[in-house]
């Protein structure tokens, strides 16, 4: 995986030489295509076998009784999500531009997310806060909308039982800022760093790629993203973007 470093060295050939940015912009298109390919080339015959898995078990229900019958579902399951994630990641710095209103965006994202909660018979208390005034931007609607699910999704799991969610947005000086706070198990100190990061994940059944996909937008974007928390008391993300 690239580091920063890399990805500055890169810039800098690129604009120096117009021979490296062509060369480097096909190969990165490459790269793109091969990921794109592999994902679509798992996904087809995985959703034969989800589908065919799906058929057993509704012909012969005596099936879920099976031991591991329960935990093979859950793993197709996993590699479907993963294979999604993995093709939004690999398309997180391709933008399709529109103009929308972040107020009605955030406050859709907001009614899903409180629906998903309800459907979970969660005891997670959610409230948001969301000003009038946000006015319009520029930017992909999807993709943004995709991030603060990703930061509402990850302070639900972070939070074991009950707890309090809270989404804020508000708008000044050209800068537009989303917030995603949550009373959850926090981040402990050493895995700040680590955890935008792709395929980086502390949890059980995590893809580990929330955050990284997440990051990529915002800065395809122009914006910045980040995290405060002190191990235990929850966590706070903070989400800045010029408007
Ligand atoms: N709100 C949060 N509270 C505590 N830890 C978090 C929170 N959000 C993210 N994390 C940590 O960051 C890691 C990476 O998150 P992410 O990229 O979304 O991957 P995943 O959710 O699949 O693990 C998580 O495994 C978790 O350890
Ligand atoms: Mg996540």
């Amino acid at each position: 995986m690239m580091q920063n470093i890399d990805i500055n060295k890169m810039n800098r050939l690129m604009e120096e030489n117009e021979d490296a940015r062509q060369i480097i912009n096909q190969l990165l298109e490459n790269h793109h295509t091969t990921i794109s390919t592999i994902a679509h080339e798992i996904r087809n015959p995985l959703t034969l076998v989800s589908s065919a898995l799906q058929m057993i078990q509704y012909q012969h229900p005596e099936t879920k009784d099976f031991s591991h019958w329960k935990q093979t579902m859950e793993d197709i399951t996993f590699i479907q999500q993963l294979l999604d994630e993995l093709s939004t990641f690999n398309n997180g710095n391709t933008l399709r531009y529109s103009v929308f209103s972040i107020e009605h965006l955030l406050k859709n994202i907001a009614i899903s997310f409180a629906i998903s909660l309800d459907e979970k018979e969660s005891d997670i208390e959610f409230t948001s806060s969301i000003p009038a005034n946000l006015g319009k931007f520029t930017g992909d609607k999807i993709k943004l909308e995709e991030v603060v699910l990703n930061l509402l999704r990850n302070a639900a799991e972070a939070i074991e039982q009950k707890g309090t969610i809270l989404l804020t947005a508000a708008h000044k000086k050209d800068i537009l800022t989303i917030q995603v706070k949550d009373s959850g198990c926090g981040i402990p100190e050493e895995h700040m760093e680590s955890i935008f990061e792709p395929f980086k994940t502390y949890k059980k059944e995590g893809t580990g790629l929330g955050l990284s996909l997440s990051k990529r937008i915002i800065e395809a974007h122009g914006g910045s993203i980040s995290v405060s928390s002190k191990n235990g008391q929850g966590a706070v993300f903070t989400i800045t973007l010029p408007q």
